[in-house]
């Protein structure tokens, strides 16, 4: 079938993009050592997690439900006999979810100092047999120029992430990590601004650094990475302690104690999502310098986890023109899709998403309003012109509809919600997923 023949509406990955995306994160990944993560909020059409699997190194979960799917989907799938991670962070976890989570997560972060202390009972124990890595998220306090407020977990009053005044000087006993999240839809730049002001404020937990600190007035963009003297720089980052010109007892000194030399400071740092990395302008040599500088002078793993990124611009909302309607301003096309259903970031950001063969309103002979079948008044997709004119029957492609779409959609006003399709290399579609009133039903 082609994408012209499906029924609609539907939503339709395109593999060759999901792809090409995914080529880009594993380039940044075999050349930073960086362990790249699906945040599934963003994207979990599951029957492509396979594909998924082939680049990246794991997962990550907004909760349960995303980490038992993960478990099922993406870590059974290990790619080249290489175990694919399982990661969750959620604000709070309930009682009864812990122990599940436990069992099924590699790392788990707490978004509080009481909820790291009220589930530690569960999780130590699984801590203490290297079942799992915990960390804490911290909130860096720092904003994009351009955030949207309720895109912005460092807006004031946010409850994302522990400030530094509400941290203590240690490292909570069993922490390994911190994970930072404050970023949406963003170049290089912030991650960069991000990371000295979190390097600088949370210095306390890293590591004492591996190689020397000559970094101080550090710019990873523009002025390209001066390698350090007598620093290899090695692709194998196991040989970081061993590099030349580096005088390193520490090695020594915790054989004669026991320890392992991360003793209450951090083994990984987590960047969180928010950076278009696959998009066309990213700065991604500024990113790889930065992530083996984190690594190479704190000895530390460090994760990315976006979400975005991975399936930017991989798919389509295909709808149909059900009826004309005409108004006392433009024509509107009634469409068997919606915005407040299918495409809610839409009304929630607000935005007016990209359609294949369209321009701004009036750029071309015929302008229309393009809005839903559903009751609400502003159940409004947005104006486009169009070259031709349109009639009742003629399908319209929504570009970029494979992120925060299918996973947010509902069924408000008995909506039928769209089918999941892909397609394929060939340029053949496959439908993934129909679904039917049962849907419907069964959630009410
Ligand atoms: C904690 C966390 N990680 C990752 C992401 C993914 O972000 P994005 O899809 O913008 O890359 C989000 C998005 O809200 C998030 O809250």
């Amino acid at each position: 079938m082609k994408i012209s023949e499906v029924q609609t509406p539907a939503y339709v990955i395109d593999e060759k993009k999901l792809r090409d995306n995914l080529e880009i994160l594993r380039d940044v990944q075999d050349k930073s050592g960086a362990k790249i993560l699906l945040a599934q909020k963003a994207y979990s059409a599951y029957q492509t997690y396979p594909i998924i699997a082939e680049y990246l190194a794991g997962a990550t979960a907004s909760g349960i439900y995303e980490a038992r799917l993960a478990h099922e989907e993406f870590k059974a799938i290990a790619y080249g006999g290489v175990e694919r991670e399982n990661h969750v962070y959620e604000p709070a976890y309930k009682d009864d979810e812990m122990e599940e989570i436990c069992q099924i997560c590699d790392h788990i972060v707490f978004n509080s100092l009481t909820q790291l202390e009220h589930h530690r009972p569960v999780w130590e124990k699984y801590a203490a047999d290297g079942k799992i890595s915990v960390g804490i998220r911290v909130n860096p306090e720092i904003s994009a120029e351009d955030a949207h407020e309720i895109y912005d977990p460092c807006a004031p009053g946010s409850r994302l992430g522990i400030r530094n005044e509400h941290l203590p000087d240690m490292l909570p006993d069993g922490v390994d990590g911190i994970h930072i999240h404050n970023l949406c839809e963003q170049g290089f730049e912030p991650l960069e601004e991000t990371f000295l002001k979190v390097e600088q404020v949370f210095s306390r937990f890293f590591p004492n650094p591996v190689i020397e600190d000559d970094y101080d007035s550090f710019v990873f963009r523009d002025m390209g990475y001066e390698e350090s003297a007598g620093s290899e720089y090695s692709d194998d980052f196991d040989e970081i302690e061993s590099l030349d010109g580096i005088e390193d007892d520490t090695d020594d000194l915790n054989a004669e104690f026991g320890l392992t030399g991360f003793e209450g400071k951090i083994r990984w740092i987590n960047l969180g999502g928010g950076h278009h990395i696959t998009r066309e302008d990213y700065d991604r040599d500024a990113l790889v310098r930065l992530i083996r500088y984190i690594r190479e002078k704190y000895g530390i793993e460090v994760y990315l986890e976006p979400g975005e990124a991975i399936a930017l611009n991989a798919g389509y909302l295909v709808t149909t023109v059900m009826d004309v309607v005409q108004t006392d301003r433009m024509p509107v096309l009634i469409l068997d899709t919606s915005a407040s259903c299918h495409m809610p970031d839409v009304i929630e950001m607000p935005y007016r998403p990209p359609l294949m063969d369209s321009e701004q309103p009036g750029e071309m002979n015929f302008t229309y309003r393009l809005s839903s079948r559903t009751c609400l008044a502003g159940d409004v997709i947005g104006d486009y012109s169009f070259a031709e004119e349109k009639k009742i029957g003629d399908k319209l492609y929504f570009e970029d509809m494979a992120i925060y779409s299918f996973v947010k959609n509902n069924t408000f006003n008995g909506m039928p919600l769209p089918d999941i399709d892909i397609r394929h290399l060939d340029g053949e579609v496959e439908v993934l997923k129909t679904f039917d009133y049962s849907d419907f039903k069964s959630r009410l």
